[in-house]
C-alpha cells in the first residue's frame, strides 16, 4: 500500500482534440461488492461471489475479514469464497477499518451474528464529516446497549437483535444497507423508513431472498424485513454476481463526451444512470443507448452548453460524479452552477482545476460556479480522494501538455487498472513510480 501510493499517472494530454476511439468495457460495481462481502457474515455455509473488481477496496474488506475469522479465498479471477463459519473476532481492527469507509456495513451482519461488535469511527474518503449516529441509532433501537470505550464503539445485543421500525432522517446508502441485513437475523419484523433507493441495494436484497431472507420493497423507500431470529442463511447452490459500476460507466461517459470520437462504454447497464445521460443529451452531446452499452459519438462544431448541476441521492445527480461533471463543465460554453447536497467536503479538488487554467468560483463550501470554455493546461497533481483523483485523470487527458497525478493508491481504491483500459481508447497514460 505504502510503495502504491507512491506511485503516479503520466498523462499526455490531447489539448481539446476529440480523438480518442474504440470500446472501454465497466467492471464489477465496487459499491455492490464489498456489501456482498459484508453479507458474507449471515451464511453458514460458502458463499460465492464473481465478476468482483480487482480493487484496493476490496482487498482492504478481506484484509478485515479475514482477520475477524472469516475464511476468504480468491478461487478464481475476480471470484472469491467467503466462509464465516468460524468468525470469532467480534472488535474491528482500528487501523484497518479506518482504512475504509465500507467497514460500517460489517457492523450490522456481525452483531446479528454474533450479539456483538466494536468498531472504530471508519475512513474512507474525506469528502465530509460522516457520521455514524444513523447506524448508532438504529442498533439500539434494535435492542442492542452502546457504549464509547477507549475510541471504539461497543455494540451488544445479548440475547440477539428485535426487529424494530427504524426511520432514517437522512437517506443513507450504507445505512440502509446495514440495517436491511441485520434485520435478516433479527427476531421479528425490521422495518427501514426513507431508504436509499441506490441499485446496489437491491441488487444485494436479491442475492439475499434467493438465499432464504425475506426482504420487500428494496428499491422503494420502504423495506421490510422478516428475520430468521438468529438462523444464519444459507448459499448452497446459489452464488452472487457483481451488477456492472454505473460510476464507473458514467466516468467513462464523461470522458468520451469530452475527449471522444466514436467511444462505446461496454457490459454496462444505462438504465443506472439516466440523470447523466439526460443532462448530457441536454449539453449538446450525441449519445446512443444499446442493450449494456452506451455510445458517444463526436459532432462537427459541437459546443457543450453550460449547465446547473444538483447532486441528489439517487435516481438523481451522483455526488460521486459531480467531480469528473465539473471538469465537463469547464469546457462548456457558458456559466454553470454545481451545488453538491450531499457531502460537505466535496469541492476540495477545484483549487487544483483552477490551477490548471479551470475559471471555477468557489461561492461556499456546497457550491460553485464554472465560467467556461477555458483551455485547461497539463500540471502536477494529487489525487485527493477517489472520485475527485479519477476527475483528474480526465482533466489530464484534456488538458494541453503532460500531467502527473500523484497518489494513484485513491484511484486504484475503486478503479481496476483504469490506465490499461484508458490505453485501449487511444488515451497516453502511463504508471509510473516515483523511483
Ligand atoms: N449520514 C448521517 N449519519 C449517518 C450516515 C450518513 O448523517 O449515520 C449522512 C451523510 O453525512 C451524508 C448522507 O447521510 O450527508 C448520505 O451519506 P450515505 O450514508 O448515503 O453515504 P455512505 O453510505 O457513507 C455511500 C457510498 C459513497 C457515496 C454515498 C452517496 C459506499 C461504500 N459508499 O456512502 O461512495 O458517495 O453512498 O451515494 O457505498 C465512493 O464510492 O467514492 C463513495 C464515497
Amino acid at each position: 500500500m505504502e510503495n502504491k501510493s507512491q506511485e503516479k499517472f503520466l498523462i499526455k494530454g490531447l489539448g481539446g482534440k476529440k480523438v480518442l476511439r474504440g470500446e472501454i468495457p465497466v467492471n464489477g460495481a465496487k459499491n455492490a461488492a464489498l456489501k456482498a462481502f459484508a453479507a458474507s457474515i449471515l451464511f453458514k455455509d460458502d458463499v460465492v461471489l464473481k465478476n468482483v473488481p480487482d480493487i484496493e477496496d476490496i482487498f482492504r474488506v478481506v484484509d478485515i475479514l479475514s482477520d475477524v475469522g472469516v475464511r476468504v479465498e480468491k478461487i478464481r479471477n475476480k471470484t472469491f469464497k467467503c466462509n464465516a463459519q468460524n468468525l470469532s473476532k467480534t472488535d474491528l481492527d482500528e487501523r484497518m477499518a479506518k482504512c475504509l469507509r465500507a467497514s460500517i456495513v460489517l457492523t450490522g451482519p456481525m452483531l446479528a451474528r454474533k450479539g456483538k461488535v466494536s468498531f472504530p469511527h471508519p475512513g474512507g474518503c474525506v469528502i465530509g464529516a460522516r457520521p455514524v449516529d444513523l447506524f448508532l441509532d438504529g442498533f439500539r433501537k434494535m435492542g442492542a446497549s452502546v457504549e464509547e470505550k477507549k475510541g471504539k464503539y461497543v455494540v451488544s445485543a445479548k440475547g440477539g437483535l428485535r426487529g424494530a421500525t427504524i426511520f432514517f432522517k437522512n437517506q443513507t446508502v450504507t445505512g440502509t444497507e446495514n440495517f436491511m441485513m441485520a434485520g435478516v437475523l433479527a427476531k421479528g419484523k425490521t422495518i427501514i423508513k426513507n431508504a436509499a433507493l441506490e441499485p446496489e441495494i437491491e441488487h444485494l436484497a436479491k442475492f439475499l431472498n434467493s438465499c432464504g431472507a425475506e426482504i420487500a420493497g428494496a428499491g422503494t423507500h420502504t423495506i421490510e424485513i422478516s428475520g430468521t431470529g438468529g438462523k444464519p442463511l444459507s448459499a448452497r447452490g446459489k452464488f452472487y454476481t457483481t451488477m456492472p459500476d454505473r460510476i464507473e460507466a458514467e466516468s467513462f461517459l464523461i470522458l468520451a463526451a469530452l475527449a471522444g470520437k466514436d467511444v462505446k462504454i461496454t457490459q454496462c447497464n444505462p438504465e443506472h444512470f439516466e440523470s447523466l445521460t439526460e443532462i448530457l443529451r441536454d449539453m449538446g452531446v450525441t449519445i446512443k443507448i444499446e442493450k449494456n452499452a452506451v455510445r458517444v459519438l463526436a459532432c462537427k462544431n459541437s459546443t457543450l452548453k453550460a449547465m446547473d448541476i444538483k447532486t441528489h441521492e439517487y435516481p438523481g445527480f451522483p455526488t460521486d460524479i459531480q467531480a469528473p461533471m465539473t471538469v465537463l463543465l469547464t469546457q462548456a460554453k457558458g456559466e454553470s452552477m454545481v451545488f453538491e447536497t450531499i457531502f460537505e467536503g466535496r469541492l476540495n479538488y477545484v483549487e487544483e482545476l483552477v490551477r490548471m487554467g479551470a475559471d471555477i468560483k468557489t461561492m461556499d463550501t456546497h457550491r460553485i460556479m464554472i465560467k467556461g470554455p477555458k483551455s485547461l493546461k497539463g500540471k502536477k497533481l494529487e489525487s485527493p480522494d477517489l472520485r475527485a483523483g479519477l476527475a483528474f485523470v480526465i482533466a489530464g487527458i484534456v488538458a494541453k501538455g503532460q500531467s502527473l497525478i500523484h497518489n494513484v493508491y485513491n484511484i486504484d481504491r475503486g478503479y481496476e487498472k483504469v490506465e490499461e483500459r484508458l490505453k485501449e481508447i487511444g488515451v497516453d497514460i502511463e504508471r509510473v513510480s516515483s523511483n
